[in-house]
């Protein structure tokens, strides 16, 4: 049966609580990167049904400062599937609790 990357799609979304922060008030960069090993695993996971690790990430690029107290949503979805190996994206916005669009503050792939 065919997959498509929107059947993998993962929707996650945190709040930046103050033990995730830097002492500058922004997000500690570790803590969005494990966020995203976690959206991009169950991505993974979704698509081939079986347990995987992460074997490297390509790009971690932070465009924008994401502060405490914001919300995070990410993104990820398999982008290409190998003989045992898949490749995932994930993106994400960072956004007040009062504001509605965010902006796209991580890039991964
Ligand atoms: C990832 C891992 C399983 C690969 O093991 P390996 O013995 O090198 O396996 P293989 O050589 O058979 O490669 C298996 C597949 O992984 C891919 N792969 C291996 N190393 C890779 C790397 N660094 N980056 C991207 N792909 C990689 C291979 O291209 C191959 O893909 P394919 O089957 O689709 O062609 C092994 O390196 C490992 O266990 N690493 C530790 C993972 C980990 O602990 N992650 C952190 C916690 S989740």
């Amino acid at each position: 049966m065919k997959k498509t990357p929107a059947a993998s799609r993962v929707v996650m979304t945190e709040t930046v609580l103050p033990g995730d922060g830097n002492p500058v008030g922004t997000a500690f960069g570790g803590k969005i990167a494990q966020w995203i090993d976690v959206a991009a695993a169950i991505a993974c996971q979704r698509h081939c049904r079986e347990r995987v690790v992460t074997a490297s990430m390509d790009d971690l690029h932070f465009l924008r400062p994401i502060r405490v107290g914001m919300i995070v949503e990410l993104r990820a979805q398999v982008n290409a599937a190998f003989r045992t190996s898949m490749e995932a994206g994930c993106g994400s916005r960072a956004r007040t609790r009062s504001a509605g669009n965010g902006s796209m503050c991580v890039r991964r792939s």
